[in-house]
Order: C-alpha cells, then sequence, then structure tokens
C-alpha cells in the first residue's frame, strides 16, 4: 500500500468510524435539515421584528413572549447546523440561500399583536411539517441522533402553539378545539 492510501485509509477511518450510518442516506437528511435551517433563520428574524415593533396593551407580554420565542430558535439555529456538521456535511451559512430554500416566509412586523401571534401559529406548522420529514429521512436512515433532537423540537414547538392558540382566543370559548 502506497503512503497517499494508507494517508487515505487513515482519514477516512478516523473521520467517519463515529457515523454508523450509510454516507448515501445521510444525503437526504441533510437536504431537509438544510431546509429546517432555513425555515429558523426566516422564522427568528420574523420574531425579532414582532418583538421590536409590537404595539397596545399587550405589549410587555408579547414583547416579552417573542424574545423566549426567538432565544429558543437562535438556540434551534445553532443546534441543527452543529448536526449537519455531525453528519459530516457543512450547513447552509448565507441568507441568501436561506430565502431561496425556507417556506416560511418573511412577514411584514406592521401589523397588530393578533396578527403577529397569528403569523407565529402560521410558522410553527410551516416548521412542524418541516420536522416531520426531517425525522422521515433520518428514520429511513437509523439516524437516532437526529430522531432524538427533532423528536424533542416537535413537542416543544406543539406545545407553544398550544399556548399562543390558548391566548388568541375569548375567554368565553371554553372547548380547546374550537
Ligand atoms: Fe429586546
Amino acid at each position: 500500500m502506497t503512503v497517499s492510501a494508507l494517508i487515505l485509509l487513515y482519514t477516512k477511518t478516523n473521520i467517519m468510524s463515529y457515523l454508523d450510518i450509510k454516507s448515501e442516506k445521510i444525503s437526504p437528511i441533510i437536504e431537509e435539515l438544510n431546509i429546517l435551517l432555513a425555515d429558523y433563520h426566516v422564522y427568528y428574524q420574523n420574531l425579532r421584528g414582532f418583538h421590536w415593533n409590537v404595539l397596545g396593551k399587550n405589549f410587555f407580554d408579547l414583547h416579552e413572549k417573542f424574545e423566549e420565542l426567538y432565544t429558543d430558535a437562535r438556540i434551534k439555529v445553532d443546534e441543527i447546523a452543529e448536526r449537519i456538521l455531525t453528519l459530516r456535511h457543512h450547513p447552509e451559512s448565507q441568507f441568501s440561500s436561506y430565502l431561496k430554500i425556507a417556506s416560511v416566509t418573511e412577514v411584514s412586523s406592521m401589523i397588530s399583536d393578533q396578527e403577529m401571534v397569528n403569523h407565529i401559529l402560521n410558522n410553527h406548522e410551516i416548521i412542524l411539517k418541516q420536522l416531520s420529514k426531517v425525522v422521515k429521512k433520518a428514520e429511513a436512515a437509523g439516524d437516532e441522533g437526529t430522531i432524538d433532537m427533532i423528536g424533542a423540537y416537535i413537542g416543544n414547538l406543539e406545545k407553544v402553539s398550544w399556548m399562543l392558540n390558548a391566548w388568541s382566543k375569548d375567554t368565553d370559548s371554553q372547548l380547546v378545539g374550537k
């Protein structure tokens, strides 16, 4: 074996040995994770705009809630990007790419507080669909690390959505499903 072949073998075994997933099965997961990363970035920026521009009697509640949500989104952006790196790929890192591939769209923050909450609920719906796509691709590859991480995101986002939905209701609508 030549020296260069030995170096190649050494590099391959050392870099790839911790992943027990076939490389061809990783690419579809990466594709969906990059879309999720883009979705979270646009969602994050929507929340920042809402945090800055919210007005009215609900200002103190919503200003703080939007900050809590964008702080959570910022953490998830980093975790998603680092999951992609853990799977030995590079995350998308340019906003121009995010805007091309994201399903979540930019929203003007010159709207009412109720419209802001409606937009956030809509963004959550889109992100939840994308999270499901990631899980399906990860299941097909036996990628337990991604399934575990994304599973927690789903439960968390569903819970926050329930709370925002409850906030949107009148106090006389007593049925949760209404
Ligand atoms: Fe602030």
